[in-house]
């Protein structure tokens, strides 16, 4: 079996180490669009066109399953990928349905990216569970490029992440919604600036079992060798020391050819 990954940067590790924890035995390939990240800020026919060249090359490359390990890419381009490749796409959205259950208060807080709160799919989770709860959204620009760098506790992160959740926390949030996969690296800084009364929720794990559940249904998928191995549209001289670090441990990290990194948009 084996499962591609992609993620505008290294967000998707934290999707990815969920997924090696769930199937230790899979062949795991990981793309990071480093040359365009971030996603957020960027148009939706770009995400698009990106998602199609990521998901392509992984499918070139062997993938029985395809996950969209971005929150950006899920609501820009999923549909799309479903209706062009031949293969299970897993996608992921902000985890406002678990948030519903777990919160007290009724008052739950989403971190996500411009392009995320602003599309259609959002719209529609918001829709579907808006009338049980408050859902306080913020996005937060500057945030996805400290985790690109690996910062994941210094005083400008801190800064950010303090800026971001004060309004959230002052409107008296007591769920916080992780909902773009690079802001878990950043989870024990928020669980610390949010205190202890405020339940900090992701989907990494959830989607982790649904890959599996996805996998496990597939016939013919022949067996591989377990695995990781990754790739990068960007510089990969530049990117092997915030991918070590935030992977946790020394990995190779291959170039992604040309035919699939793009022009700009
Ligand atoms: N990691 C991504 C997400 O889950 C996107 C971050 C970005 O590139 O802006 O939304």
């Amino acid at each position: 079996m084996r499962i591609g990954v992609f993620d505008s940067g290294l967000g998707g590790l934290s999707v990815l180490r969920e997924i090696r924890r769930e199937m230790p035995a899979a062949s795991l390939h990981y793309v990071a669009d480093s040359a365009w990240v971030p996603y957020g800020p960027r148009g939706e026919a770009f995400i698009q066109r990106r998602s199609l060249a990521l998901a392509g090359f992984l499918v070139e490359h062997g993938a029985d399953v395809v996950v969209v390990a971005c929150n950006t890419a899920t609501a820009a381009a999923v549909p799309l990928l479903r209706q062009s490749l031949g293969l299970p796409i897993v996608g992921m959205e902000p985890a406002v349905k678990p948030a519903t259950a777990a919160s007290r208060n009724g008052r739950v807080g989403v971190l996500a990216t411009v392009g995320t709160l602003q599309s259609a799919r959002f719209a529609a989770l918001l829709d579907q569970f808006s009338s049980n709860i408050e859902v306080l959204t913020r996005a937060c620009p500057g945030l996805v490029e400290q985790v690109e760098a690996a910062a994941l506790d210094t005083p400008r992160t801190r800064a950010l992440v303090e800026q971001y959740t004060a309004p959230l926390l002052r409107a008296g949030i007591d769920t916080l919604v992780l909902g773009c996969t690079h802001f878990v690296f950043l989870r024990p800084l928020i669980e610390a600036v949010a205190g202890p009364e405020v339940t900090v929720i992701d989907t990494g794990a959830a989607v982790a079992r649904q890959v599996r559940l996805v996998a496990g249904c597939l016939e013919g998928a022949g067996d591989r060798a377990g695995g990781v191995e990754f790739w990068t549209s960007g510089d990969a001289e530049h990117l092997a020391a915030p991918l070590n670090a935030l992977w946790g441990e020394r990995v190779a990290l291959n170039s992604l050819p040309g035919e699939y990194v793009g022009q700009s948009a």
